[in-house]
């Protein structure tokens, strides 16, 4: 006799189980089972319309059989991970590891064992996109509904290798507890609304552009295609497929709830059309192109800052690494709320390696102790980690990082970004506000404001200290000076722990 078993997308790890109780209270053989889960019983049908009528097959009895099986917390612990692994094999290989555990047959958990060793692996791939989803998944504020009673909203799209979607959510679930969030991946889409967490079927990523750093316009759009899908009322899921986002964001009619957004949008890629009519700059690059070129691809991904901060080292991304001594790391405590990003090491840091130890590293760090901030307490870092200047006799002049060198460099704020995770980013200068918003517009009109950057968090924009050293008026240095000050305190306040009244060394 054989058995055809077809699990559910959602609920996967349950339904395994209770399907494999029954097939083994039954001593039902591996040998006869054909595992499923729904996508992979679609996709069969799609490529092989015979497929299932040259076997007869059956439906698991329903009820349970006389005998029963013990086994080990381990395997269930091993199956708890591996059953989200996306190879249509692992079923399988778990059934059979629970026949021979069952049966004594071996050590079917072991390295030892090929069987094992399959196993942990896949466990092991599960546990690494898992990790990544968590540090890598970027939210866009999106606007709020007219039901989501002033609650903030927050959208992402991911692509894990793994179906991991369901098995990382609860971490989001516990992390962002008081905003309504939705995670749109191709399989499934996650959704937590007003503190219930739920999954939807996913879609195809649509086909908007990249969240190019520089152009406003893809943001718009981003928030656009998920204020849409983001419907606590109803899922979109005809928008998920949509191909052409102009023809889909006209045609929905829950557009119609955000004209102001829309229209803005409209104008946006009106002129980023217009633009892209022009000529590019001689050396300028395709936005999708700088896109890739900026963004983590999954698979190259460090898992570790320790492992980020190595693979820095090597850092070839544009051509300050030529003339630098050495690509300068942040530094500090590793789970900081706080992080402190400059432009670029200067001659001293470049030498020594770390940031912030020359005249203006010493500035910053008696401003910090001014406003209560231990260095050990906060990530200092670079927008830029190589020195970039200008050879005059024996001097090396600091020279400003371009938007393509910043850009580039973002690769590494991002992953500090992803592993760190601060409470809020304080942007010193022109440079670091343009690596960490993607916003060029002047540092007046921003100082001492805090703007969504791109990693998803609160970035407060303030004065670089060179400016306070730069400044030859008095006056105006002290204003600087004291506006700066202003801000580190302000800093502090926004992302102390209050769980920690009165230690500002240990927030
Ligand atoms: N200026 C910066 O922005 N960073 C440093 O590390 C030193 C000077």
């Amino acid at each position: 006799m054989s058995y055809a078993v077809t699990l559910p997308e959602r609920g996967l790890l349950n339904a395994w189980r209770d399907a494999a109780r029954i097939a083994i209270s039954h001593r039902i053989a591996p040998d006869q089972i054909d595992w499923k889960t729904a996508a992979d019983a679609d996709a069969d049908a799609d490529n092989s319309p015979t497929a299932g009528g040259l076997f007869a097959t059956e439906a698991l009895p329903s009820a349970p059989g006389p005998h029963q099986a013990q086994v080990p917390q381990a395997f269930i612990r091993l199956a708890g991970s591996v059953i989200w692994h996306s190879a249509p094999a692992r079923l399988a290989a778990l059934y059979q590891a629970l026949w021979r555990l069952d049966l004594r047959q071996g050590e079917p958990l072991s390295q030892a064992d090929p069987l094992g060793r399959r196993l942990n692996l896949m466990a092991k791939a599960v546990g690494r996109d898992i990790h990544k989803m968590h540090a890598f998944v970027r939210f866009r504020e999106i606007p709020a509904g007219p039901d989501t009673a002033g609650r903030h909203r927050f959208a992402a799209w991911f692509e894990p290798e793994h179906n991991t979607l369901e098995p990382g959510s609860p971490f989001f679930a516990k992390r962002f507890a008081d905003m309504d969030w939705m995670i749109a991946t191709p399989r499934l889409t996650a959704q937590f609304i007003a503190g219930s967490l739920s999954f939807q079927p996913g879609g195809a990523r649509p086909n908007l552009p990249g969240p190019d750093l520089s152009e406003d316009a893809s943001e718009s759009l981003w928030a656009t295609y998920f204020a849409n899908i983001f419907n606590p009322a109803r899922v979109k899921l005809d928008a998920m497929r949509s191909e052409m986002p102009k023809k889909y964001w006209k045609n929905l009619p829950e557009t119609r709830l955000i004209p102001d957004m829309l229209k803005d949008a409209e104008s946006r890629v009106a002129r980023m059309h217009a633009a892209a009519a022009s000529t590019p700059r001689p050396g300028s690059a395709p936005v999708s192109t700088r896109y890739r070129a900026t963004m983590p691809v999954a698979a190259d991904l460090p898992d570790t800052l320790e492992a980020a901060q190595k693979a820095a080292q090597q850092c070839r991304r544009c051509g300050l690494c030529e003339a630098a001594t050495q690509t300068v790391w942040g530094e500090g405590a590793t789970d900081a709320r706080l992080m402190l990003v400059g432009e670029q090491p200067g001659d001293q840091e470049d030498l020594e390696g770390r940031p912030f130890t020359g005249p203006a590293g010493q500035l910053l760090r008696s401003l910090m102790a001014e406003a209560g901030i231990a260095p050990s307490s906060v990530w200092l870092t670079n927008a830029v980690k190589h020195f970039k200047f200008v050879p005059r006799g024996k001097e090396r002049l600091h020279q400003n990082p371009n938007r393509q060198e910043i850009g580039d460099c973002r690769w590494w704020l991002g992953l500090e970004l992803a592993f760190i995770r601060p409470k809020l980013v304080v942007a010193l200068g022109a440079s670091a506000a343009f690596a960490l918003t993607g916003k060029a517009a002047a540092l007046e009109d921003r100082r001492g404001r805090i703007e969504t950057g791109l990693h998803g968090g609160p970035v407060l924009i303030t004065w670089h200290p060179a400016a306070i050293l730069r400044q030859p008026d008095k006056a105006a240095a002290m204003d600087l000076r004291a506006a700066l000050s202003t801000d580190l305190s302000l800093a502090l306040s926004a992302c102390a722990d209050p769980s920690r009244p009165g230690n500002p060394q240990e927030y």
